[in-house]
């Protein structure tokens, strides 16, 4: 468990699901998972291995964001990552991220993938603020609407 003023870190356990479904569903650019698939993201047989981690308040353990990242060794990709509307800007993405770092690099981890909407200025700003950088663009990758994807590498070692 890890912490800074005003926010704690731990894994992710099923409990959490429903305040996890409601912060993804909050926000319109995170991705839409059924509940399965964060089932699966819980699941220390599924392949690939996921970890997920939740930020909470300690005070009240309200959950305000939350990270799950898929391990292909030696790689890592971010599957997701959201940080609830009114806890945005407050350090707690950049929080559940260099933790995750952390715990990447403990397993030797050598780079994360990261792969976001050309339009989501957010997360870019977040994983270039982590010292993420630009690999490539998938053209027309989303649909709905449709739009690039841009693909970016945090290399952590
Ligand atoms: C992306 C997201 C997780 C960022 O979380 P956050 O807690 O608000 O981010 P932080 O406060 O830790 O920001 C850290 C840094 O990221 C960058 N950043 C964060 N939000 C930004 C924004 N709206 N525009 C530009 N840069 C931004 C900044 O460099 C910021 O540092 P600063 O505040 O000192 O300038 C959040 O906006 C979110 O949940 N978005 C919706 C879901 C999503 O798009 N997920 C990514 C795809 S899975």
């Amino acid at each position: 468990m890890t912490s800074n003023p005003g926010v704690r870190m731990r894994r992710m356990s099923a409990a959490d699901l429903e305040r996890v479904t409601e912060i993804a569903e909050s926000l319109k650019d995170a991705p839409n998972w059924p509940r399965a698939a964060y089932l699966t993201a819980l699941d220390p047989d599924a392949a690939p291995r996921r970890i997920a981690w939740v930020a909470e308040e300690p005070e009240t353990g309200a959950l305000l964001g939350f990270a799950i990242v898929a391990l292909l060794p030696p790689a890592a990709e971010l599957e997701m990552i959201a940080v609830a509307a009114e806890r945005k800007r407050r350090g707690t993405g950049r929080l559940l991220l260099t933790t995750m770092v952390e715990e990447l690099k403990s397993v030797g981890v050598c780079e994360v993938i990261l792969e976001v909407r050309a339009s989501n200025h957010a997360a870019l700003g977040l994983y270039r603020d982590l010292g993420s950088s630009e690999t490539g663009r998938r053209r027309r990758y989303y649909a709905d609407p449709e739009e690039d994807a841009v693909l970016m590498n945090l290399r952590l070692m």
